[in-house]
């Protein structure tokens, strides 16, 4: 299970020029690939991804869409996966060393699609780490490989409230396509947003898919709301902690990782302020305000109602409330 040759650049431009093609916020070329919007350098990982990746049964792959807590999931998972295991993949999972302090949770989890674009993270090779391996996506379910979906492996999703995952999104983009610049207007960030045209999107679609997977095999997909991790960290904690079959042993565990992981903690650590994991992301941009409903700060009742109707028609058919 060696990491498998990519696609070639003919292979390559011969699939892009048959999809779907579209303008993200007027600045990048987004393709149609399996019903959502990528960035084409993306489709071509997830399909070599899909096709040769074989999961372990103890691999864990966190999963979510962008701006939804992917980081603090990332570090939450870490300090889970740390605080039993005594097997390493590398130095980093020692227990004794805090490996939030020696790196961005982005570097020690990679994100597989990703991962060839990655300048730190280029080190890590999915294939040959051992096990316990971490790893995560913002796939939607159906591209994921079949091996993850019949192994045993576990998968841990994020969602969030669409109003402040526009919010954050808007704000990520922002910064990193338009530094110093007008940002792009909102009201047509929320027409691309509801309209899925946008980067992994659609975002309602991409919930869905893993909202129902969860509901057909709890054992096998947790689904977890960034809001009721804000709300009650210490509970939703110690459930993706039992999920992955390590629960804590008393109640200062549990306290300390969420107190470890905490966004002002993280915000405030040297290797998050600086330097970045992946190319043009700045580590910084990963932590800006962490708060549920900051949406109505930006956000006018027209908008509002637009995401609001949005997920009306394609949430709430399925019994999901974000
Ligand atoms: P805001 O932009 O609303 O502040 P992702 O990690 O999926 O890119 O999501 C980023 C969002 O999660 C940002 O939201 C960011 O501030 C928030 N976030 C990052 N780390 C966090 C943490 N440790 N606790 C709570 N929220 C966090």
């Amino acid at each position: 299970n060696k990491f498998p040759s990519p696609v070639s650049d003919d292979q390559d431009n011969k699939l892009l020029n048959e999809l779907p093609k579209e303008r993200f916020w007027e600045t990048v070329d987004i393709f149609q690939w399996e019903g959502f919007w990528f960035d084409p350098s993306i489709i071509k990982s997830a399909i070599t991804f899909k096709s040769s990746f074989e999961a372990r049964d103890n691999d864990v792959l966190l999963a979510s869409t962008m701006k939804t807590g992917t980081t603090w999931l990332k570090a939450i998972s870490l300090c889970i996966m740390q605080n039993k295991t005594h097997q390493t993949h590398d130095e980093y999972y020692h227990k004794h060393v805090d490996i939030l302090t020696t790196e961005n949770p982005h570097f020690h989890i990679p994100n597989i699609e990703t991962i060839t674009y990655s300048t730190k993270a280029l080190k890590f090779n999915i294939y040959d780490a051992s096990s316990p391996r971490l790893l995560q996506t913002h796939l939607p379910y159906a591209a994921l490989p079949d091996s993850i979906k019949k192994s045993a492996c576990k998968i841990v999703y994020i969602t969030r409230n669409p109003k402040d995952t526009l919010i954050s999104m808007w704000h990520f983009f922002n910064s990193i396509y338009k530094p110093n610049q007008d940002p792009f207007p909102l009201k047509k960030a929320v027409d691309c947003f509801c309209s899925g045209v946008h980067l992994y999107g659609p975002f309602f679609e991409h919930v869905v898919e893993y909202w129902q997977e969860s509901q057909k095999r709890p054992q096998k997909i947790l689904f977890i709301k960034y809001e009721e991790l804000k709300s009650d960290p210490k509970r939703h904690v110690s459930k993706i902690a039992e999920f992955l079959g390590r629960p804590f042993a008393n109640e200062n565990e549990v306290d300390e990782v969420v107190w470890r992981c905490s966004l002002e903690r993280l915000k405030n650590l040297e290797v998050n302020k600086s330097g970045s994991v992946l190319l043009y992301v700045p580590n910084s941009s990963y932590f800006r305000k962490g708060e549920v409903g900051d949406w109505k700060n930006y956000l006018t009742h027209e908008m509002e109602e637009q995401i609001n109707q949005t997920s009306r028609i394609k949430l709430e058919p399925f019994g999901l409330f974000l």
